[in-house]
């Protein structure tokens, strides 16, 4: 992470030095589909290159005490229920190679939490969330874009399990939640979206398969996107000699 702040330092006192864009994937896909599970996986062998994990479930918007009232009437997964704005102008920080803060989201409260997490420039960045491929806007800054198709009963019975376990929740809140909301918004918002995927992972992380070709693409595409830039540098500096 120091290491990023170097070079920034460099670029900002000598103007020749481009500033390296990071390789921005995104990865969509339904709950509890195992997008998590799948970007740890490929996180753990990409282990020459700076990664950042951003979530979306972090720019969900804080609900008032109003809303909270009638927590069981509201919908988490319809595209509105995101700050979108704010995750879009994140992102193109991040894109542009800037530092970022992204707020810290707690499924527990449905409120946004204190300490907000900083993020150092990075090589690769991964958006992961249930709708990061509904805005044309978000989708545009993507070099890749990845949609994990896991069955909705496997996706049910894990969205159970871990509702239960990790965020709070008891089964009834977690069926009704998922037959009046979760279910109807997939069917509407997210599944519409698997269209946009470059790549689609049948079964998340259980395809090692899928995980495996994953990296091989993002070391080609990494590398590939880099000799471009030296090229364009090259010709940058071919035009600077013959003035
Ligand atoms: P998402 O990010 O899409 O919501 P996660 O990767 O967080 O999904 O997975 C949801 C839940 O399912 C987690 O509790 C996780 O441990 C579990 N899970 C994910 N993939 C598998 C798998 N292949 N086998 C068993 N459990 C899994
Ligand atoms: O990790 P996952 O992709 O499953 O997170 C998205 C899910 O979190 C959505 O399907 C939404 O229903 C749920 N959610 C929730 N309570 C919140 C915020 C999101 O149950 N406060």
């Amino acid at each position: 992470l120091n290491q990023s702040h170097n070079n920034n330092n460099n670029v900002a006192s000598n103007p020749r030095v481009q500033p390296k864009q990071p390789f921005f994937i995104g990865v969509a896909g339904g709950t509890a589909s195992g997008k998590t599970t799948v970007c740890n996986m490929i996180i753990s062998q990409l282990r020459d290159q700076r990664v950042v994990l951003v979530n979306q479930d972090s720019f969900y918007h804080s609900l008032n005490a109003e809303k909270l009232k009638r927590v069981h009437e509201y919908n988490f997964d319809h595209p509105e229920a995101f700050d979108t704005e704010h995750m879009l102008s994140c992102m193109e920080q991040i894109k542009r190679g800037q530092a970022v803060t992204i707020p810290n989201y707690d499924f527990k409260t449905h409120q946004s939490i204190e300490p907000a997490c900083k993020v150092n420039p990075s090589d690769i960045i991964i958006l992961e969330g249930i709708l990061v491929l509904h805005d044309p806007r978000v989708r545009d800054l993507m070099n890749m874009k990845i949609f994990v198709d896991t069955d909705s009963d496997v996706r049910l019975s894990r969205r159970i399990q871990r509702d239960t376990v990790e965020r709070g929740r008891n089964i009834e809140n977690v069926l009704d939640q998922y037959a009046r909301f979760v279910k109807p918004s997939f069917e509407e918002f997210i599944l519409p979206s698997k269209k946009y995927a470059d790549i689609i992972i049948p079964r998340g992380g259980d395809n090692d398969v899928a995980i495996d070709l994953m990296y091989n693409i993002f070391i080609q595409s990494l590398a590939s996107m880099n000799s471009i830039r030296g090229m364009h540098t090259l010709i940058r500096d071919a035009k600077t000699t013959k003035h």
